[in-house]
């Protein structure tokens, strides 16, 4: 398998070029519009086509490739069906399959951070976008966030999953790159709680500034944005 991790240091983001390796079909998990031609390189490098592009929810702290990557490539755009983005292609919902050659991943629908906020399982890892981080989980105060949804959608479905599961994040601020369901079970102090009103508790009580894309980043998202508006 064909696995690459991609790191914005603008937005700690992390994007992930994913392909079986034995089509050349290759997927992107996602992308920030600022290293599309590095994006580009790389597929070429490895002879791959991209054919899907994913993003895991409405970022708020960068604009997203999406809409540029499939210009230039043709790929398909793909957002879970609550997504507010004009420019998709495909809307996904919970249990739908995404596939490439020979690889699968299906789609679970974990509002909370925003109310499009999905991730998706691939064999032994899972893509949580930024529903759980690496000793975090994502804010709840804004696109329609809820601490109390999120709740639900982190201890029962994303923790469910068998302890051994890999997460790959949408962003982690410490240099860490993925980290598994054991240990954020046992060590993320966000869900070393006994109920969910304490961590409504706690996420009510982070006190964070908006990200400083914000203003731009949101409506550019939704209205899908290519490098030359920017
Ligand atoms: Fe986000």
């Amino acid at each position: 398998m064909i696995f690459e991790q991609l790191f914005d240091n603008k937005s700690s983001t992390y994007t992930y070029v994913i392909s079986s390796g034995e089509g050349r079909e290759a997927l992107i998990i996602d992308p920030v519009i600022e290293h599309t031609e590095e994006y580009l390189k790389i597929l070429e490098k490895l002879k791959l086509k991209l054919v899907k592009v994913i993003d895991t929810h409405i970022h708020a702290d960068h604009i997203t490739g999406l809409n540029e990557l499939s210009k230039r490539t043709n790929c398909t755009k793909i957002m879970g069906e609550q997504t507010k983005s004009e420019v998709v292609d495909l809307k996904i919902k919970e249990d739908d399959k995404i596939e490439i050659d020979k690889i699968e991943i299906k789609a679970i629908y974990t509002p909370g951070h925003t109310d499009c906020s999905y991730s998706f399982l691939m064999k032994d890892r899972i893509f949580t976008g930024d529903t759980l981080l690496i000793n975090g989980t994502g804010r709840t105060d804004f696109q329609n966030g809820s601490a109390k949804i999120q709740y639900d959608s982190l201890f029962n479905k994303i923790l469910k999953l068998p302890e051994k599961t890999l997460v790959f994040p949408a962003h982690d601020y410490n240099g860490k790159k993925f980290s598994t369901i054991g240990d954020e079970k046992n060590n993320n102090p966000r869900l070393q709680v006994d109920n969910v009103e304490e961590y409504i508790e706690i996420m009510n009580n982070l006190n964070l500034a908006n990200p400083k894309m914000m203003d731009i980043a949101v409506p550019a998202n939704v209205k899908g944005a290519t490098l030359d508006q920017l």
